[in-house]
This record gives structure tokens, C-alpha cells and sequence, in this order.
């Protein structure tokens, strides 16, 4: 049975693959976005498709901003010829990038880019895809461990995530009027590509991080897709404008 359809930003590679695949699993058809890993983007699709469901990747840089509104456009374009649709339910937040970088070497132009990114696309592109989301629908906006507690060279990344905790709860109070939930995923470390891999290739990044952790672990994507199922179902309602942190209990 089709359950809707979910927009991930960020799909082709780690959590938000993790993600797709997790919805399709769960029945959702899946529209994923890549900036530039369309090889992989277009396996991704291929793996949801052989799950059953309906898929599509679209180009889409969030540092970018400016080219918001032709990402809609393709949007309603793909909408219309791959899932015989004009809307869309599910909108996943969670196209990112990381980087260690001090606070005293940051450049406006790194926080230029981390702000669209992170924030600035964040904002807008929900803005302009809102007309495309049914009443009902859920939006999920992917923040960080680290707007709880510091990492150093964080300082950019984290304010960016920060706000769009904040941003979450102003969603979630004037878009309750049409019935969209919106909340906020926060991952602590997982073994992704992001920064470099940072995780996911240093072990003694991830003993210390396990020795932090209450379930003595770094994370993978196979810990949070699942949870983006749960927030897409109709038992998660309930839940609006929350902060929900998926770390195995990291620096408790
Ligand atoms: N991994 C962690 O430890 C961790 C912890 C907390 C939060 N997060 C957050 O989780 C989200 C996903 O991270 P991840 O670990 O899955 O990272 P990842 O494996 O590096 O994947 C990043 C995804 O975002 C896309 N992307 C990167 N820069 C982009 C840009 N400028 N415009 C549009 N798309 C862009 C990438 O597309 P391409 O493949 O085309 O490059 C890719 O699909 C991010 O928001 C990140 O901040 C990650």
C-alpha cells in the first residue's frame, strides 16, 4: 500500500540513504536529492525501486539558495511524471556538511556556507515547498548532538543547528494549523562520509566517543532510519516540535 511520499534532501549517501531505504521498507515512495553523487543517487533509487516503490533524485545544492526555486519546479516536474502526483507528505531536512574548524581560524566565508547550508536553504526550501506538502504531512529537520554539548571546531556548524531547533518550533507553531508535525532529529556521532569521514575512519575517535556514550558505541545510519519511519507514521502525531537525540545516550 502507498503511504505517501517523502522529499529527503541529502539521500544519496549515509543517513539520508539509510533513510530512503528505511521508508520504502515501509512502504513511503521516496524522492531523494544529491549536489553531486548522482552514480550513487541513482543507486539509491535503484535500491528503493527493487523495494517496490516509486523513487527519483534530483540535483540540489543547498549552498545555493538562489536556486531554490528551479529545485521546485523540478520538484513538481518530477511529482507530476514519476508518482502521477501534485503533492508530496513527508519533508526530511537533511542534506549537510561537516568540518573541524576553530573558532579563531573561521572565515566568513566558511560561515557563509555552513549558514546556507545548514540554515538559510533549510528555511527556504520548506518555505517554497510548502504549497507542495499536503495538510497533515510531517516535516523533519536533521540538527546535531552538538547544539547539546561541544565538540571544538564545532562552533559554526552547531550555531547553525542550534537555530534550526529553534527554527523547528516556529514551524511546528504556525504550520499546526494545517496539521503538519514538525521536529527535529539530532544524531551524535555516526559513521558516515561527513567530515571527512571523521567517524567512521578514526578508532580512536570512536573508542572515545563509545567511552561517552551509555550504550558504549559510535552510531550507524542503520540507527536512525527507522526512527524517520516512526516520525512519518501516524502513531508519532502527537509528537510536534520536539527535539528528539538519537547518540545512545552520549554524554549523559
Ligand atoms: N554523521 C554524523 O556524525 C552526523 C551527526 C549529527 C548530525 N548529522 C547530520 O546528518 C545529516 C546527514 O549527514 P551524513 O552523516 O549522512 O553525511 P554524508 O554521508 O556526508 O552525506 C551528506 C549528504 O548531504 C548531501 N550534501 C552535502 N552538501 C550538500 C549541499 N551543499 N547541498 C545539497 N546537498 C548536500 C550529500 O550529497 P552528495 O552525495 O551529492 O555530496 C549527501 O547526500 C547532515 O545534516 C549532518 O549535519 C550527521
Amino acid at each position: 500500500m502507498n503511504k505517501g511520499i517523502a522529499l529527503i534532501t541529502g539521500g544519496s549517501r549515509g543517513l539520508g540513504k539509510n533513510m530512503a531505504l528505511k521508508l520504502a521498507d515501509a512502504g513511503i515512495d521516496v524522492i531523494i536529492t544529491y549536489k553531486s553523487a548522482e552514480t550513487e543517487a541513482n543507486e539509491v533509487v535503484k535500491q528503493v525501486v527493487a523495494l517496490g516503490r516509486r523513487c527519483a533524485a534530483i540535483s540540489f545544492d543547498a549552498n545555493a539558495t538562489e536556486t531554490i526555486d528551479g529545485f521546485v519546479t523540478a520538484l513538481q516536474n518530477t511529482l507530476h511524471e514519476v508518482f502521477g502526483a501534485d503533492h508530496f507528505d513527508y519533508l526530511i531536512n537533511n542534506a549537510g556538511m561537516g568540518a573541524t574548524i576553530p573558532f579563531l581560524k573561521a572565515t566568513e566565508s566558511d560561515f557563509d556556507s555552513f549558514m546556507n547550508v545548514h540554515l538559510k536553504s533549510v528555511f527556504f526550501l520548506t518555505q517554497r515547498t510548502l504549497p507542495l506538502l499536503n495538510n497533515g504531512g510531517r516535516i523533519i529537520n536533521i540538527s546535531s548532538g552538538t547544539t547539546r554539548f561541544c565538540n571544538p571546531g564545532y562552533a559554526i556548524y552547531a550555531s547553525m543547528k542550534g537555530a534550526v531547533e529553534t527554527l523547528t518550533r516556529y514551524m511546528a507553531k504556525e504550520l499546526g494549523s494545517r496539521d503538519i508535525t514538525v521536529n527535529v532529529l539530532a544524531p551524535g556521532a555516526i559513521e558516515t562520509d561527513f567530515n571527512n569521514a571523521a567517524v567512521r575512519s578514526n578508532p580512536e575517535m570512536q573508542a572515545r566517543i563509545a567511552g561517552l556514550t551509555a550504550l558504549g558505541r559510535t552510531g550507524k545510519p542503520d540507527d536512525i532510519g527507522g526512527i524517520i519511519v516512526f516520525l512519518c507514521s501516524p502513531e508519532s502525531y502527537w509528537i510536534n516540535g520536539q527535539r528528539i537525540e538519537a547518540s545512545g545516550g552520549v554524554n549523559l
